[in-house]
């Protein structure tokens, strides 16, 4: 795994800018220079997730994931991190783009006290000098000292499946409710559309993950749990802002309320449905748009998630349901929330239909456009999952079997997920089973290992969801 050019710019960035200010002074032109990319580099995140770097141990965190060591960024990797230790900086966030004088003070600052012939013992309270400076848009606090300020992997992964445990009780709670005509309790869903945007920006690849977790028996609720998840993680591509992916999230997870109003019997007869019975189902979004205006909360009417539930369906040129008066543009939020709705539902086995294989439903989404789908949002969710989503079972090219595991975080390595190694050339299981970067080369630039065919976890016997579990 690789860094992702943001990250670069970001790290490389923030390293070269104080070792200039150090040489060659804060005013220097060439110091101005590279202040001028470090703020661009900053640009991305304070608009879209926001930037907080953390030092745990030796250890570099960008919001909240640590930053990969490659051989590439080891050298700018070990001084970055020493620098923050030396100025006794554990956590350091960024909160709006910073103005080149604010950069000039804080790079000084950290230029002397991270002077490898600086005592750090004696380098006062870097909180107090900022504060002093006036500088607002940097804020830093000093390490915890022993304390592993970041929960592990397995403490990681048990929040990201209580959040999505809890989402999917809070979203049937709203169903189930919406269904005998009880008003929902507005701020649990509020809650809940918090806690998966948080633990999307926080650590996406285990919520995510869990989105592989199929659950025949609870489609409606995992469905919108499960859409909500995957429009958080793509407006996040999109760079929306945090306040966005609450009301895109918001939307996402009551976008099929409506099917709650229709009755049982046709909600699971399937394709051979009457011309009746398919005008009612597809009532479901506009009985949604109503529902939803019922969730209102003192007087705040949530229109985004009423025009999403009204427009999930309508396609292209009009196309699809409901029948629209005026030619009308879907909304980018409803326009997120169909890819991610019919990607969900294509990759899930339901009663009439089986469950397509994640890879073909991407390809299917990327090449045929009479589907309608906006490419830039399904390149999104391609660049999100990889081509390979978290959860497919691959043959390699030295014919062992895996899993993927995570997407690569470099955009150009989309095609090499992180798998994990499930049986050798021989086909014997390996326990424990490795995980392997398909990203990672030979001393002779060659890739070890390459996938060379998707393939069915049925047809092996391996029930996926353990290894997410
Ligand atoms: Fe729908």
């Amino acid at each position: 795994m690789t860094l992702s050019p943001h990250e670069r710019n970001l790290i490389y960035g923030l390293y070269h800018a104080v070792h200039l200010s150090r040489i060659k002074g804060v005013t220097a032109e060439v110091t101005l220079r590279s202040i001028e990319q470090l703020r661009t580099a900053c640009e991305p995140y304070v608009k879209g997730p926001g930037l907080e770097l953390r030092v745990v141990r030796r250890t570099l965190y960008l919001n909240g994931s640590p930053v990969v060591q490659d051989v590439e960024n080891f050298v700018f990797y070990r001084h970055v991190v020493d620098m923050l230790r030396r100025s006794w900086i554990g956590i350091l966030s960024v909160t709006a783009v910073p103005s080149v004088t604010d950069l000039q003070m804080f790079l000084g600052v950290v230029a002397r006290l991270s002077d490898p012939n600086h005592d750090p013992t004696r380098s006062g309270k870097l909180t107090e000098l900022l504060s002093e400076r006036g500088i607002r848009s940097i804020h830093v606090q000093p390490p915890v000292a022993g304390v592993a300020t970041l929960p592990g992997e397995r403490e990681r992964r048990e929040a990201a499946r209580r959040t999505y445990e809890d989402s999917i009780a809070i979203s049937r709670e709203l169903f189930n409710g919406t269904r005998m005509g009880r008003s929902a309790n507005v701020k649990k869903v509020k809650l809940a559309v918090q806690a998966i945007v948080d633990g999307v920006l926080n650590d996406e690849a285990s919520l995510g993950g869990l989105s592989a977790l199929k659950d025949f028996d609870e489609y409606a609720f995992t469905h919108a749990v499960n859409v909500c998840i995957f429009c958080v993680a793509i407006g996040r591509r999109l760079g929306l802002t945090k306040a966005q992916l609450y009301d895109l999230g918001h939307a996402a997870l009551v976008h099929d309320i409506g099917m709650s109003r229709i009755p049982r019997e046709i909600l699971t007869k399937g394709s051979s449905l009457t011309d009746d019975e398919l005008e009612r189902m597809r009532a479901h979004t506009w009985l949604g748009a109503l529902s939803i205006f019922e969730l209102r909360d003192f007087g705040e009417i949530p229109f985004q998630s009423m025009i999403v539930a009204y427009e999930h369906h309508i396609g292209p040129d009009d196309s699809g349901y409901p029948a629209v008066v005026r030619p009308r543009v879907p909304s980018v939020f409803s326009k997120i929330v169909a890819v991610a709705a019919a990607f969900d539902a294509a990759t899930n086995e339901r009663s009439y239909s089986k469950a397509l294989p994640a890879d073909e439903v991407l390809r299917t989404f990327w090449e045929d456009k009479s589907l309608g789908f906006d490419p830039v949002i399904v390149k999104a969710l391609i660049n999100l999952l990889g081509i390979y989503p978290v959860g497919t079972v691959v043959i390699l090219d030295t014919y062992e079997l895996a899993l993927v595991h995570a997407a690569n975080s470099d955009p150009a390595s989309v095609h090499r997920p992180i798998v994990r190694l499930l049986s050798d050339p021989d086909g014997l299981w390996i326990t424990p089973p490795p995980l392997i970067d398909l990203a990672k080369t030979n001393e002779k630039g060659q890739y070890e290992r390459s996938i060379i065919k998707v393939t069915s976890a049925d047809r092996y016997g391996i029930d996926v969801s353990t290894y997410f579990a």
